[in-house]
Parts: C-alpha cells; structure tokens; sequence
C-alpha cells in the first residue's frame, strides 16, 4: 500500500475511490486528520492532508511524528509527499514539477525525532540520500507515462515558516545550494526514514521565491492558489499512472 501526503492544493485527492476513513490514535498525538483508504486504479492508497482537510494547520504545527507514525501502522509500504514550494533556481517556474533528490534543513523548533524518549537507545539514521531513489524513479516513469514534464532533481530548502521568505534569505538559500524552498519537507522526511518507510516528494512550484523571477517582488496569493490549481490537477493525472509504473 502507498501512502500520499497531500499538501497545499491537494487536501482532496478527487482520483482516489475511498473505501473507508480511520482515526488513528498515535503514542505522538493527533495525525493532521482521519486516513482515507481506497485505491487509484489497482493501487492500494491510504491519503492524509497534512494541513487537515480544512487547510486549518500551518506547516510548524503540522504533527509530522503523528502522521508518518499512523499511516506505517496503518500498514503504509512507502509515502509519497506531494506540496508546494517556491522556485528559486532559474529553471524551476511557477508551474513546475519535479522531484526533488537533496534537502537542506532550516527548520527549528520541531520533533524531528522517534529516539528520543527516556528509555530510548540513541539511533542515528542515516541521511545521505533523504529521498528513496526506488521510489524517485518510480515517480519518474509515471510522469513520462502520464504524459507530464518533471523535473528529475534538485535541492529543497526546509524553512520554518509559516511566512515567507525575505529576498536576502533567499539569496542566502541559493549561495547554500537550494534550487526550491518550502516549510514542511522536514522533519517528514527524516521521521519515514526512522521508521523504515521509503519516501519521495512531487513538489509543485507555486511561485517565484521572494526576490526572484521578472516584475512584481510581492507574492500574490491569489495568483499562487491558480498556479497550484491548474498544477495538482496533473499531479493527480501523474498519480493516476503511478500504479502501472
Ligand atoms: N517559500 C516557502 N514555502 C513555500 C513558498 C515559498 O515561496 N511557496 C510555496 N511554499
């Protein structure tokens, strides 16, 4: 069984026929909602909104630990996260897609961690590649399938949030290597990695990051919420494939 994390843009996923809905109480808390099983095509799936299916929980109080806890005990194989960012390399447009393969971490302040309860042995995972790369290519194969255009690589700035960026922050993120920036990739990443669990990320750009792209310099939010609804309606037609690949 798969599980998709649907972020901003995609707190319904309209592909999925749902069988039933589950409550899962976790030793970590409450998960971000009820999980939804069913299946898109023969695919086994098993989706949660990180953000509640009201979008009411913003992404430094997301209870990431809750959510990758409940859907590994619900029997999830590997989880495919889907959420936006803002491009900040040249290449990566409002409207892009792609798949990440490097993050780097500027979160503060959040669980990252199932190790670290008072009885618990120190684990330290490792890290080096935060992305499956099975999982990457599967990803890959559905998008050539589906017909869609992604972008194989690049590096994911995880910021705190939930504002936005500053201009000089974001010319910091890039002198540091980061080609897109969004606020809830870590610690998601690192807690399926803890519990075994093979993780990939389709990530949406939803605009230019601050500072960057031609005119204006304030970002528009009604313009971010078009380009991520034009842009979910083809990740749901890449995900739609995924089951073949
Ligand atoms: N910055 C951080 N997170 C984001 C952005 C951004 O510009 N766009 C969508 N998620």
């Amino acid at each position: 069984m798969i599980a998709i994390i649907g972020g901003s843009g995609l707190s319904k996923l309209s592909t999925l026929d749902i069988d039933r809905r589950e409550v899962v109480r976790t030793p970590y808390g409450e998960p971000s909602g009820a999980l939804q099983f069913g299946h898109i095509c023969d695919q086994q799936t098993v989706f949660i909104a990180r953000h509640g299916y009201g979008h009411t929980i913003p992404p430094h109080a997301v209870n990431y630990r809750a959510n990758i806890w409940a859907l590994k005990h619900a029997g999830a194989e590997a989880i495919i996260s889907v959420a936006s960012v803002g491009g900040i390399a040249e290449r990566f447009k409002p409207g892009s897609l792609l798949v990440p393969d490097q993050i780097i971490d500027y979160t503060w302040g959040r669980k990252s961690t199932f190790f670290d309860g008072p009885d618990q042995e120190v684990v330290q995972v490792d890290f080096t590649d935060p992305y499956d790369s099975g999982l990457r290519q599967r990803i890959l194969t559905a998008s050539a399938k589906a017909g869609e255009t992604i972008f194989d690589g690049g590096t994911y700035a995880a910021t705190q949030g939930p504002r936005l960026e500053t201009a000089a922050e974001i010319t910091r993120l890039e002198r540091d290597g980061a080609d897109v920036v969004g606020m809830t990739g870590m610690p998601e990443a690192v807690l399926a990695r803890e519990l075994e669990l093979p993780y990939a990320a389709i990530l949406v750009v939803a605009n230019h990051a601050a500072g960057r792209g031609n005119s204006e310099h304030r970002i528009s939010m009604d313009q971010v919420d078009i380009t991520l609804q034009k842009a979910m309606a083809r990740v749901r037609n890449l995900l739609q494939h995924f089951c073949s690949s």
